[in-house]
């Protein structure tokens, strides 16, 4: 069967989603006196990350929520990044506290993540709110499979019963979008670099819903895809003519034609990470201001 695949806009989902929380915050901040705030970390010179944190600043500022960064040198060490981390949790005019990753060699993300407050901890990444998750009521969600989620909903794509296979095993994504799904009653199978080739490419050609969140350029082939597949690529990795691709091969998906819909890259699932940390960080606001959240799932 060819057909046409719809291009998930992950750009206008989250524009929609901003347009609401701007809002909200508008009605919270009016209700609680202040406005929310964002404290965000950054340790050392990298510039993905720099570039990271100006989206993050200027959504945060698009909306209404006040932002701090602090930036760290990179021969920070880990007594003083818990101590800052310490700090922000005990500042009530903080709400939301965000550390940008990668952090540098000499640090561990573990150890500094346990430190954050996880009323405060935006990202989702700290084992509490990670924990909630396995329960099937989830707080502070992390933002990437939040905004995925989300792109799903927002095109009526209910996971429910899908097969789906989750490529990626990380913390950040692979593992909480994997139990996200399976919350919301998908049968989710998760593959990762040391899942064979074959039993990966077997259980992609079954799989009703694949997510792809590996960083491996076009890994994902267009002669793998089931008919009527949905395609989520988280991947973002530049090639060496600086051109941005996903860990789909979106281009001869597309040719194909066998993937009901398919995210972009850039323009799927980014847009959605950014919108999903200001939906946490009013989240966590109005938590720590009237100790309820408002603001639905
Ligand atoms: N769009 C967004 O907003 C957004 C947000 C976050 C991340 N990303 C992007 O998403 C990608 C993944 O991010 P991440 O933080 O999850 O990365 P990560 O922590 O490096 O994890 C990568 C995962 O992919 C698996 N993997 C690597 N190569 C593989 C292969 N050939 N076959 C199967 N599995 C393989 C790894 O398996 P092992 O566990 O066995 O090592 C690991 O579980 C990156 O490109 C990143 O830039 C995008």
């Amino acid at each position: 069967m060819t057909q046409e695949s719809l291009i998930l806009n992950g750009k206008k989902v989250a524009n929609d989603l901003k347009h609401c929380l701007k809002h909200k915050i508008t009605q919270i901040s009016e209700k609680a006196g202040k406005k929310p705030k964002l404290a965000v970390i950054l340790v050392g010179d990298n510039n993905a990350s720099k570039v990271y944190i100006a989206h993050k600043e200027k959504a945060a500022q698009e909306l209404g929520i006040s932002s701090i960064t602090h930036c760290l040198p990179a021969d920070t060490d880990q007594k003083d990044l818990n101590n800052l981390i310490k700090t922000l949790n005990e500042d009530e005019t903080i709400n939301g506290i965000l550390l940008q990753l990668p952090l540098p060699a000499n640090l561990s993300p573990d150890i500094a993540i346990l430190q954050i407050n996880p009323l405060k901890d935006v990202d989702g990444l700290h084992p509490f709110n990670l924990g909630l998750i396995m329960t099937g009521k989830p707080n502070l969600i992390p933002c990437t499979p939040f905004g995925i989620m989300r792109l799903l909903q927002a095109y009526n794509f209910n996971p429910k019963g899908l097969k789906t296979t989750v490529i990626g095993r990380s913390r950040l994504v692979g593992k909480p979008i994997a139990e996200l799904l399976t919350n919301a009653s998908a049968t989710v199978t998760i593959m990762h670099s040391k899942s064979r080739l074959n039993d990966l490419i077997d259980t992609v050609k079954q799989s009703d819903l694949v997510i792809a969140a590996i960083g491996q350029p076009n890994f994902v082939k267009a002669e793998w895809i089931k008919d009527g597949a949905i395609l989520i690529d988280v991947g973002i990795n530049r090639l060496d003519d600086g051109k941005l691709v996903g860990d789909i091969d979106f281009e001869n998906c597309l040719k194909e034609g066998k993937a009901k819909a398919i995210t972009p890259v850039p323009g799927g699932v980014g847009p959605l990470t950014v919108a999903h940390l200001m939906l946490n960080t009013v989240k966590a606001f109005e938590i720590q201001c009237f100790g309820y959240s408002s603001i639905e799932l």
